[in-house]
């Protein structure tokens, strides 16, 4: 047995046995949070290893499960499977992203980087132009990985969004902060109509030109659209813009990991390089185990099962705020992909344990027909403890010293126990730690889970027909040719005529 509080000697026992086994380095770097280590070490140690890191944790959800629901999942996995890889299944154009990763080009990584670094260079604010997927996932990745207070902390350039509303405040506000910084912009847009980025981007387009002229205008503006199609092709091609493609083969929600996601994230100054090394990982991981084992499939199955069951609300729970924009990119992809043909599960998200104090009353009480997915962070990024005070008048001494961090975990595995008791399955999703790594594992994880569960649940997870609705009456009401007829019967529906 190794004495803990010989750090070097249980550093070599660590050196020697992390190269077997993954397991022992698991288990090891739990018990050295317990003794002073060299840190540095203990990162290098972990940036080898991290992949291995993500964990399913089941033990709150186990008990709610029909075995024989889940018997019958299972023996779908296989084939499930074989359908995305050997491409048999609905939406079969759109899969794309399966080998993205690993299919990244290398020059087109550098290219994006040049630009980004460019953009920093002049730009004190960066103003992402997209909605839907073509925003939600670089979103996701950047508030996940800036500082909390980014307008307050001086990062440089910010990161602003628009053309995700159809605000005329929120517009305004924008362009009054525009006038006073210097700034560019990327506009996003796969077809290259969507009406929301379109309305935003002729907007800024005028004042980006009225501030800086045409030429200079254009060397700050990227348009990343279809190859060839849509009115936001024409326009970057007449007007000179640097250009990005979106693969035809990779819908909207599903392409964090092209330049739609990559540039701006790359902007914001993050590592493009470990956010795409961690999906290629994933990818790996996906590719070699196609059974139940897979942390995939669990998710996949245990999800389809509880909704089986009559569990028709997933929550996606955070502890972490960083984390809000993972769970609105994730509520997108499951949202989008799933919810066809009056089947699927709602997607829902809160964070922990601001949330706790409003729907948490909810989730412990209220109509059982939910369950939640966890996404735990088993380290923070920075170390602040409670301070001690001699009289304790706020009764806190008994947990000062302790990290906040300790603290905001043993909040959560009490809520996770209190809403399993409470008769709210809970599924944790363990991960060391929020970096572009850890992300880009996690994007593709949950990618891939939402192909095998949306074909388990037989719909088409690809396509997205019922957001043509609202467009359509959108497009009647102002009056747009083509749609005459439909023009005159929400008219009188709407009492307007
Ligand atoms: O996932 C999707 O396909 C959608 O959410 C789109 O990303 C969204 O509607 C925006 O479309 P576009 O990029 O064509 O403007």
């Amino acid at each position: 047995m190794v004495d803990k509080n010989d750090a070097s000697n249980y550093r070599k026992v660590l050196e020697k046995r992390i190269c077997k086994n993954k397991n022992i380095f698991d288990k090891y770097t739990s018990e050295l949070r317990f003794i002073t280590l060299d840190f540095k070490f203990l990162s290098y140690l972990r940036s080898i290893l991290i992949f291995s890191e993500m964990k399913i944790d089941l033990t709150h959800i186990n008990p709610f499960l029909e075995k024989d629901i889940v018997n019958e999942l299972e023996s779908r996995v296989p084939a499930t499977y074989e359908t995305i890889y050997k491409r048999t299944g609905a939406g079969n154009d759109f899969l794309g992203w399966v080998n993205l990763p690993s299919e990244i080009d290398e020059n087109l990584l550098a290219n994006i980087e040049k630009t980004a670094a460019d953009l920093r260079k002049k730009s004190e604010i960066f103003v992402v132009v997209g909605i839907g997927g073509s925003y939600l996932g670089a979103r996701a990745v950047i508030e996940a990985l800036q500082n909390h207070f980014a307008p307050l902390a001086g990062e440089k350039p910010l990161i602003v969004y628009a053309g995700h509303n159809m605000s005329e405040d929120y517009l305004h506000d924008l362009l009054a902060v525009l006038d006073k910084k210097d700034y560019s912009l990327a506009v996003i847009s796969k077809s290259g109509t969507t009406t929301e980025p379109a309305i935003a981007f002729r907007i800024l387009k005028q004042h980006i030109i009225n501030k800086y002229g045409e030429q200079e205008a254009a060397s700050r503006i990227v348009a990343i659209t279809d190859k060839a199609k849509g009115a936001l092709k024409q326009l970057a091609n007449v007007k000179g813009y640097k250009t990005y493609i979106v693969p035809d083969d990779v819908g909207g929600r599903f392409s964090v990991l092209t330049p739609v996601g990559l540039l701006p994230i790359a902007v914001a100054g993050i590592d493009i390089r470990a956010l795409v090394k961690g999906a290629v990982e994933m990818e790996k991981q996906c590719k070699e185990n196609q059974t139940v084992d897979n942390p995939v499939s669990q998710y996949a199955v245990v999800r389809q099962a509880l909704y089986v069951q009559g569990l028709t609300n997933e929550i996606m729970v955070n502890y972490e705020p960083r984390l809000v924009y993972f769970s609105e990119w994730w509520k997108q992809l499951y949202g989008e992909s799933h919810g066809k043909q009056h089947k699927g599960i709602f997607p829902a998200s809160v964070t922990f344990s601001t949330d706790l104090h409003s729907m948490g009353q909810y989730i412990q009480d209220g109509l059982r027909n939910l369950f939640e997915t966890v996404i735990s962070v088993e380290n923070s990024n920075y170390e602040l403890r409670i301070p001690n005070e001699s009289e304790d008048l706020d009764q806190l001494n008994y947990i000062a010293g302790k990290r906040i961090s300790e603290v905001n975990h043993k909040a959560e595995l009490g809520t996770v126990l209190a809403h399993e008791d409470g008769g709210v399955p809970n599924l944790r999703i363990v991960i060391p730690e929020v970096s572009a790594c850890v992300l880009g594992e996690l994007i593709y994880f949950f990618e891939m889970a939402c192909a095998v569960s949306g074909y388990m649940l037989d719909v088409n997870p690809f396509d997205q027909p019922g957001v043509e609705a609202y467009k359509k009456n959108m497009f009647a009401l102002l009056g747009k040719k083509g749609f005459e007829e439909q023009t005159a019967e929400l008219n009188k529906r709407l009492g307007l005529c």
